[in-house]
């Protein structure tokens, strides 16, 4: 399958920019076991295949970003010491992400993920482990402010500031400073409005995470679990009230109009997005209060689905910076997730 070609009309016309895209959260080192069927409890089993990659929610999103033309990427994310991190920061580098940003920990493990893919199925159980402090409001500042007075973070035009910056659905009391003090700062220097604030609830169960919500001009709900995915899609579907309520994993309910009313209007772009694993993904729009939704491209056979939400992110990110509609985003990223998914890792998506 190929990439549909966007209409030219959503497509910004003018000099080509080049957008700053900073994207706050955690890299993991994975470890995919591809087997046969997924194992019983205390059972020894043969796996066909093994894959170690670096991953992260934020760390895929910023790779399948970076693969992207005239987008600078960066990556903040919390590691374990210098020399247990130093192969993924190099990896990072080498694939065009810059890690300036990254803090480093004294813990001589990273955050890991051992990653079960049952090729029967497709489904990926992940089991990981994450005793790295996560990044907080003072290195966020630190990180930023040193930044601009050294230039570490060099700004392709350089009266450019970041046009974007994405956050995990984790830290939440020190990302909801993080956006107060970025949303201050930019509006005081005259930039807020060609910057997007996104926010990720992958696990909108985390405490507080609800107090983001009025805080960001865009949110991001991932669902995965393809059995619900349908159910709760009907669901979806089928509600006298559609724009009121999301379903987030597990069925809990978002409720969206705390979204909408609360968001600023400021941001025209309010939009909520969630992928529905193989149903494709929705989107609401605060404008038209509407639910828009679009199909999966099918995949023949799941190779890999680790990493397909934070690769559909990446592609609404890309197409909403280079000011494609929102239908068109979304249609975008749900063909740049389906072709993930029929792929292993993330090479090559863009
Ligand atoms: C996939 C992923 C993996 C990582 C895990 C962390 O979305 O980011 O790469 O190990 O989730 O929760």
């Amino acid at each position: 399958h190929s990439l549909s070609t966007p209409p030219p009309s959503a497509v910004s016309k003018g000099s080509p920019v080049t957008n700053n895209i900073l994207v706050v959260g955690a890299i993991y080192q994975d470890t995919i076991l591809h087997v046969n069927g997924f194992p019983d409890e205390d059972e020894k089993r043969r796996a066909e295949k093994i894959d170690v990659r670096r991953g992260g929610n934020a760390g895929n999103t910023v790779e399948v970003l970076a693969q992207f033309p005239r987008i600078t990427t960066w990556l903040m994310s919390s590691l374990g010491n210098k020399k247990v991190s130093s192969s993924l920061i190099s990896d990072l580098e080498i694939h065009g992400v810059k890690t300036s940003t990254c803090v480093f920990r004294k813990k001589a493990v990273n955050p890991s993920s051992y990653i079960i893919h049952n090729k029967q199925n497709g489904s990926r159980t992940i089991i990981s482990y994450n005793d790295t402090d996560d990044i907080t409001i003072d290195e966020f500042k630190k990180k930023i402010e040193y930044a601009s007075i050294t230039k570490t973070i060099s700004f392709a035009d350089t009266s450019a500031t970041f046009n974007w910056i994405h956050f995990e659905g984790r830290n939440v009391e020190n990302v909801a400073k993080m956006i107060d003090w970025i949303d201050a700062k930019a509006s005081g220097e005259g930039w807020r409005g060609s910057l997007t604030i996104s926010v990720e609830f992958e696990k909108p169960d985390r405490e507080g995470l609800d107090s983001l919500l009025h805080k960001v001009d865009i949110l991001f709900g991932i669902e995965y679990g393809a059995r619900a995915n349908d159910i709760l899609l009907e669901d979806l579907k089928s509600m006298a009230r559609p724009l009121v309520i999301l379903f987030l994993p597990g069925g809990r309910p978002l409720l969206l109009q705390n979204f909408c009313t609360e968001t600023r209007v400021r941001s025209s772009l309010a939009i909520a997005f969630c992928t529905w694993g193989s149903s494709g993904a929705s989107l609401f729009t605060l404008t038209t209060k509407e639910i828009v939704h679009a199909s999966a491209l099918p995949v023949h056979q799941v190779i890999d689905g680790v990493g397909a939400g934070d690769t559909f992110i990446a592609g609404i990110i890309y197409t909403l910076c280079r000011s494609f509609t929102p239908l068109n985003a979304l249609k975008f990223a749900s063909e740049l997730a389906s072709r993930k998914v029929a792929q292993n890792g993330f090479h090559g998506l863009a």
